[in-house]
């Protein structure tokens, strides 16, 4: 028999950095990997609008979502040509307790997010996080470059057999840089199998408060 119904997110906390905590620690849990994507989308003076996956780092201090990239890269030049971003979240099979028992396909959208570079001072502390193989390609690949594959690979091969033998960590290039997005709207939508989802959205007033609504899909 075909049904149809609607999906109900409820008791959603006061402030959206709370629920995206429940969300993504759910899914951190339930999933065997450790890491959690999301879709970032800049402007972009010659193709208009350009996006891309890219590894969610965590939360700053003050609670924004932490982007680490290149200074070389494409989306570093268009943020900073303007700061204006779109983040987007897709968690499928994902059980947050507080939200009933049902698996549900989340996305949660940072719309208006505006992008600050982290200041040079704080930029260790991620570095000192990445993988090996991340700070190898921090240091020697040239992102978006033409590259002859072969030479690619022994130069790191290089690199890595050096590192090794030195035994001392890897210095933090230059290049090496985070952002941090402060959005005007955090966007929630909640969906199962079988049902039309719900979306309960944020929106940041004048005073800095939030205040929340159930939005139709
Ligand atoms: C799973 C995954 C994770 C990625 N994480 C990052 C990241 O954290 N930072 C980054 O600069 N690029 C990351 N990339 C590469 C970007 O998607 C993109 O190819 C690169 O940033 C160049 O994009 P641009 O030419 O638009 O600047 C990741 C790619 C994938 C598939």
């Amino acid at each position: 028999m075909s049904k149809s119904t609607v999906a109900h997110i409820t008791n959603n906390p006061d402030e959206p950095v709370t629920f995206f905590k429940q969300i993504t620690e759910a899914a951190k849990k339930q999933s065997t990997e450790d890491v959690i994507f999301m879709n970032l989308a800049t402007i972009d003076e010659e193709f208009g609008v350009l996006n891309r996956t890219v590894v969610y780092r965590g939360l700053s201090d003050d609670n924004c979502i932490i982007y680490v990239t290149q200074r070389f890269t494409r989306n570093f030049k268009n943020i900073q040509a303007n700061a204006k971003c779109g983040i987007t979240f897709f968690l499928p099979n994902v059980v947050v307790p507080l939200q009933g028992q049902d698996p549900a396909i989340w996305q949660v959208r940072l719309i208006g997010a505006t992008a600050e570079e982290l200041p040079e001072s704080q930029l260790d502390e991620w570095w000192n996080k990445e993988l090996l193989s991340a700070q190898i390609r921090d240091h020697i690949f040239p992102c978006g470059q033409p590259v002859n594959y072969v030479e690619l690979v022994e130069k790191h091969d290089r690199f890595l057999h050096d590192h090794l033998e030195s035994k001392v960590p890897l210095q933090r290039p230059a290049t090496y840089t985070a952002f941090k997005f402060r959005a005007q709207r955090w966007d929630f939508l909640k969906v199962g199998s079988g049902q039309i989802a719900d979306r309960v959205q944020y929106r940041r007033l004048e005073n800095g408060d939030w205040q929340s609504m159930h939005v139709s899909t």
